[in-house]
């Protein structure tokens, strides 16, 4: 059995790694989907007026991916408890198997939002998601910079994501057209 502490990053963590790992790999999650469903009060947000970031929602037919992390060994309890304050507003630390892009599957962590958080807000027309993110802005900085940070490095790692591609493709339009 392998000791190895793997982290699925499929959020901010892909472009805003902010640990030490040893090794990163793209991956994949088999019956998840990445989508704008969970509310940030501490983020990307405020509690008045709350941004928009990625959770994992159960989809059968679909593929989320993403990069994964193997974690040092003498650091690995260190990054997951800083993780776990990072994500406090609504995120679970879960256990999911990640399938590796040579076909390996190997168990990993991750963060997710499930519905019963507090902060959870769901489906809404994509239209109505993307005005929100574009107006959101929270300690961390601003929410489009969140989804076009996350975009540009989906991009990079040639992973096709509808969901974050139309969004991001929305907000620009937004953006132009209130210039
Ligand atoms: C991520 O980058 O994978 C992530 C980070 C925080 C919460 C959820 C996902």
């Amino acid at each position: 059995m392998s000791n190895e502490t793997w982290l699925f990053g499929y959020g901010s963590i892909m472009w805003k790694t902010g640990f030490n790992f040893e090794t990163s790999e793209l991956c994949h999650v088999k019956g998840w989907a990445r989508r704008f469903w969970q509310g940030s009060t501490d983020h990307r947000g405020t509690p008045e007026f709350p941004g928009r970031v990625v959770t994992l929602i159960e989809s059968a037919s679909e593929h989320c991916w993403g990069t994964a992390y193997r974690l040092p060994a003498c650091e690995a309890t260190n990054i997951l408890e800083d993780l776990d304050y990072r994500e406090k507003g609504g995120y679970d630390r879960t256990e999911l198997s990640l399938t590796l892009s040579s076909g390996r599957t190997i168990a990993g962590i991750t963060y997710i939002a499930h519905p019963h958080n507090p902060n959870y807000l769901g489906e809404s027309p994509l239209e109505d998601i993307a005005r929100q993110i574009n107006f959101s802005t929270g300690p961390s900085g601003s929410n489009k910079e969140y989804i076009l940070e996350l975009h540009q490095s989906l991009k990079q790692h040639n992973i096709q994501d509808g969901h974050v591609e139309t969004l991001a493709l929305r907000i620009l339009r937004q953006t132009e057209s209130t210039l």
